[in-house]
């Protein structure tokens, strides 16, 4: 650790800490513009000057690093002076209206530090060139006038995203923010997540949406977790009136780390869909609006005899993105029954069936952070599950490399070290033949017996159509990394193969990536809460046999057309959902529900975090929560259920382990 003295208060900072980091922690504010906490300090701005004793001038403390007996003052009267200097030609060199800005909202930080330091003019006259602004793109406006060259939204477009769209071009005066080469935003190879957006300081990247909506400090802040796939990011949403105005990323995110995606951050303010207001029951044909209690009353009557009963019963097929509550609910409402999920455990049932038999195997995403070869198998994280696909993208410039095995063309191609297309379906003769080869060569970190690896080797260039040189190429990279991860999606997971999934196991521990503590295996899973789904064993294929009743929580998902036609088979419908959709218009019976930000409830991620949603916004009158419709059709059934969603999700043993 490091001693140093900062306005006269002595502290302790380990080593290699900046000023500006040791300041904070130890509870002393020193105005920053161009600083963030997760990215590389840059020095750009100049706010953030202290006085070091021995050096001559203010030097910039976000980039110095504690040395000790540094004595360091943060509030003299000459600091600030500078710094209104520094914030004045800042004003003087583009169009900062500051004083009058309505568009920030609040979170303007270039008109915090004014107001902060009790700036109420420009000092200077302005004289600055007049840029286009660019309105092309669908989420935001870059608009350069508001610039101040900070570089946050280019280091965060690389260094967090790893898409490096965002670069700066021209110079002095007319230095600027561009996409590309130049092009314009809504042309470029942006991947709309809005990372730069965020991390903007002023008003030159506006998010369309919640731009003159208000001021930030109008608005209530709720910190709860998206729901748009396995991830699990944490996100704020600032609610105006009973309305979600913004989404951003939690920084303190436990497994985003204050990233989002395109769908996280954007989605629910551009949802299309036509919202349901009233519970609906057919009437000679024709869904017709009635009161809950009939509509209740009917499913009730309808289910009642039916419970318990197997083939003859109810078939029960609930989203993998409501609530674990409501899943776990469901799931005691209808047992005996054939109950499943949407995803019919297509991206979880082999590996959890691998994990009973195995125990945990499965890793956190943090794994990452440290692995310096990733084994990419099925899966296009880049679109499929974009913020995990950020950390692989993000650390490729580091020296991460990439090995993607993927019969179907992807993103993560072009990036990859080494790209294989095996024929569709050949992936086990794939694994197999590069266990083979790492035992062939006495690359294996762990015991794997296999007879005679030559054959199967040979069988794999016959099943994938891919070259011994190029499989062994694969398999030597795996088994030379340090720290490897085998990360692994759909591609795999949808053949429901146990064989395969333990193959990959087999795989992982012959190259490391499994090793005692180490977890370097992950699957990437479905939606927000496939995983809860496999916890409470909801993993069966839908087929109708003789059911006389379907009953479909779809919550706000979307169902595949395969989905709704074979729900439309259904003898009896009942749908409980939030939106209009093909599969409500065939159902006999719609209970209209709120959507995921207006209940809360717990959502179980990729690798197993047990997190809180909490709901932000009040569901239109008329409209309950899935887990009330659902104690009110049992209790209407006579049916005691326990609501006990936490013991039901730790009563399987499966690949994951939960936290
Ligand atoms: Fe330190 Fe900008 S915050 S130079």
């Amino acid at each position: 650790m490091v001693q140093l003295t900062i306005n006269g208060k002595q502290i302790e900072a380990p080593e290699g800490t900046t000023v500006l980091t040791a300041a904070k922690q130890a509870g002393i504010e020193i105005p920053t513009l161009c600083a963030h906490k997760e990215l590389t300090p840059f020095g750009g701005c100049r706010l953030c000057i202290v006085e070091v004793q021995g050096f001559r001038v203010p030097i910039a403390s976000c980039t110095l690093p504690v040395t000790n007996g540094m004595v360091v003052n943060t509030e003299t009267d000459a600091l600030k002076k500078s710094r209104k200097f520094i914030l004045s030609m800042l004003f003087s060199e583009r169009n900062h209206f500051c004083p009058f800005c309505q568009v920030s909202g609040g979170d303007c930080d270039l008109q915090n530090a004014a107001y902060h330091e009790g700036m109420t003019h420009w000092p200077m006259q302005p004289g600055w060139n007049k840029f286009a602004v660019d309105t092309t793109h669908p989420y935001f406006v870059l608009d350069n006038n508001r610039c101040i060259l900070c570089r946050r939204c280019v280091r965060a477009c690389g260094e967090l995203v790893g898409n490096f769209t965002l670069t700066m071009a021209e110079r002095g005066a007319s230095t600027l923010v561009v996409a590309d080469t130049n092009v314009p935003l809504g042309e470029s190879t942006c991947i709309k997540c809005g990372t730069c957006v965020q991390v903007c300081p002023t008003g030159a990247l506006i998010d369309r949406t919640s731009a003159y909506q208000g001021h930030e400090s109008a608005m209530t802040q709720v910190k709860s977790i998206c729901a748009g796939c396995s991830v699990g990011c944490g996100v704020n949403l600032f609610v105006n009136n009973n309305r979600i105005a913004r989404i951003e990323g939690d920084w303190a995110g436990a497994v985003n780390h204050g990233l989002l995606c395109e769908h996280g951050r954007y989605d629910p303010m551009n949802e299309k869909r036509n919202r349901l207001t009233s519970p609906l029951m057919r009437k000679n044909g024709q869904l017709v609006p009635v009161s809950w209690d009939e509509a209740l009353g009917a499913v009730a009557d309808k289910l009642k005899p039916l419970a318990g009963k197997s083939k003859a019963g109810v078939a029960a097929l609930v989203s993998t993105r409501v609530s674990a509550e409501a899943m776990a609910m469901f799931k005691e409402l209808f047992t005996g029954g054939l109950v499943t999920s949407t995803e019919e455990g297509m991206t979880t049932a082999a590996v959890s069936a691998v994990g009973e038999s195995e125990g945990v195997f499965e890793g956190k995403l943090d794994t990452l952070r440290n692995a310096d070869l990733v084994l990419c198998l099925g899966a296009n994280v880049a679109r499929s599950h974009m913020v995990a696909g950020f950390m692989v993208k993000r650390a490729l410039p580091k020296g991460l490399r990439l090995i993607n095995v993927d019969p179907e063309s992807s993103e993560l191609d072009e990036l990859a070290d080494l790209s294989l297309k095996p024929r569709l379906g050949s992936d086990l003769a794939v694994i197999e033949a590069m266990q083979a080869i790492i035992l062939q060569e006495g690359l294996g970190r762990a015991p794997l017996s296999m007879a005679e690896p030559a054959k199967v080797i040979e069988a794999a260039v016959q099943a994938s159509g891919l070259d011994q040189e190029t499989l062994a190429r694969a398999a030597r990279m795996l088994a030379h990394a340090v720290s490897p991860v085998i990360l692994f999606g759909k591609g795999i997971t949808a053949q429901r193969s146990e064989k395969l999934v333990a193959a990959l196991l087999g795989l992982a521990r012959l190259t490391g990536a499994v090793d005692g503590e180490r977890m370097g295996l992950l699957s990437v899973k479905g939606e927000a809460n496939s995983a809860a789904a496999a916890l409470l064993g909801l993993e069966q294929q839908f087929a109708l046999e003789d059911q006389q009743a379907v009953f479909a929580l779809v919550g706000d998902d979307y169902l595949s057309r395969r989905m709704t036609e074979k729900l439309a088979a259904a003898p009896y419908l009942v749908v409980q959902a939030s939106y209009a959709s093909a599969v409500t218009e065939k159902a006999d019976v719609v209970l209209p529900v709120a959507l995921w930000s207006e209940q809360a409830g717990h959502f179980v991620n990729m690798d197993g975090r047990v997190q809180a949603a909490e709901k932000a916004v009040d569901a239109p009158a008329g409209i309950r929560e899935n887990t009330a419709v659902l104690a009110e059709i049992a209790m209407r059934m006579n049916m005691p259920i326990k609501q006990d969603w936490h013991n039901a999700l730790h009563a399987r043993k499966t690949s994951l382990a939960l936290a």
